[in-house]
């Protein structure tokens, strides 16, 4: 289900404090500008202490109130202590399970085991993770919105990307379970699928030997439908400032007329603006 844009006051969250979890570049950066630039305070984390420091640094220059720290999704420790941080701005009222990675592309048959278990421990456990933290803030207080990525796979199966399309379709059952648990509550559970977006996660892929021809479409269709960070940014305000249960980019309407915008626009040619690099496994790391 699409939200309905609507024209929001500039400061509609002013007062309320903010953690975006994977918030050091990419979506995650976006999402955190676009709640900051909308008056929230807003906490940043990502693995990297330096990627962190320079980000905080980035939206401060902006006028944000921005802070953070390192903290590993898959680790509940680093996880409590992001919340920790985040309630010593004096409130907890939106959290954003962004973090995330795929996997290697190829066969399931022969994808890396701890390639498997890499993205499983961020895309899965550090969703769950940051739900458990947040939660219990929320429910406690009788208000929050919590809003969960989405992402290629949460509708259906998607051949050579098993590892980051099931682990999506998981997001999306654990996510539509939250809503249920917290009908009534005042606490809003929300899914966000941003469509394509021109980050590392696209433009920076490893593959299997002997499928590294498959991605050759992906420039295609990144120049057709791929946004910038900060276009697919602008509905996570929209999201935590409704009921709405989710945002999804990419409905088929959206795939038709922007596609055809798109060639319309000459807009294949911005397939170039991100660059494709792609790392080959050798032959040797095949299990
Ligand atoms: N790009 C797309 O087209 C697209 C489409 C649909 C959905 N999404 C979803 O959007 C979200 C953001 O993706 P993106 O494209 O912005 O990816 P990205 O550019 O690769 O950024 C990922 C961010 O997450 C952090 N991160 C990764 N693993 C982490 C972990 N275990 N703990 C904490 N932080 C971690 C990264 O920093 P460190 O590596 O330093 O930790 C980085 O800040 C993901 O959930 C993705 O599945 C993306």
């Amino acid at each position: 289900m699409r939200t309905q844009r609507v024209v929001l006051p500039h400061d509609v969250l002013r007062g309320r404090v903010a953690v975006v979890t994977g918030s050091s570049r990419g979506l995650g950066l976006a999402m955190a500008r676009a709640l900051g630039l909308h008056g929230a305070a807003v906490v940043l984390a990502a693995r990297s202490d330096d990627a962190v420091a320079a980000a905080i640094q980035r939206l401060r220059a902006e006028g944000i109130a921005a802070s953070g720290r390192r903290c590993d999704t898959a680790e509940l420790a680093d996880v409590e202590a992001l919340r920790d941080e985040a309630l010593d701005r004096g409130t907890l009222d939106i959290w954003v399970n962004n973090a995330g990675t795929s996997g290697v592309f190829g066969p399931t048959a022969s994808t890396p085991v701890d390639d498997f278990t890499r993205v499983v421990r961020t895309n899965i456990l550090g969703t769950f993770h940051g739900s458990r933290v947040a939660l219990p803030v929320f429910l406690g207080q009788g208000h929050g919105d919590l809003v969960n990525l989405y992402g290629q796979g949460d509708r259906g199966p998607a051949a050579l990307q098993n590892a980051y399309a099931s682990s999506k379709r998981w997001v999306r059952q654990f996510t539509e379970t939250l809503q249920l648990e917290t009908k009534g509550t005042g606490v809003r559970v929300h899914g966000m699928n941003p469509g394509l977006v021109e980050t590392e996660l696209l433009g920076r892929v490893t593959s299997q030997p002997g499928y590294e021809q498959r991605l050759g479409g992906l420039q295609v269709v990144v120049g057709l439908w791929g946004q910038t960070p900060g276009e697919a940014a602008g509905p996570i305000v929209d999201l935590v400032t409704s009921d709405a249960p989710e945002f999804r980019f990419l409905t088929k309407r959206m795939l038709v007329t922007r596609g055809l915008r798109s060639v319309l626009a000459g807009r294949l040619r911005r397939a170039n603006r991100m660059p494709l690099d792609i790392t080959v496994l050798p032959a040797a790391d095949r299990p």
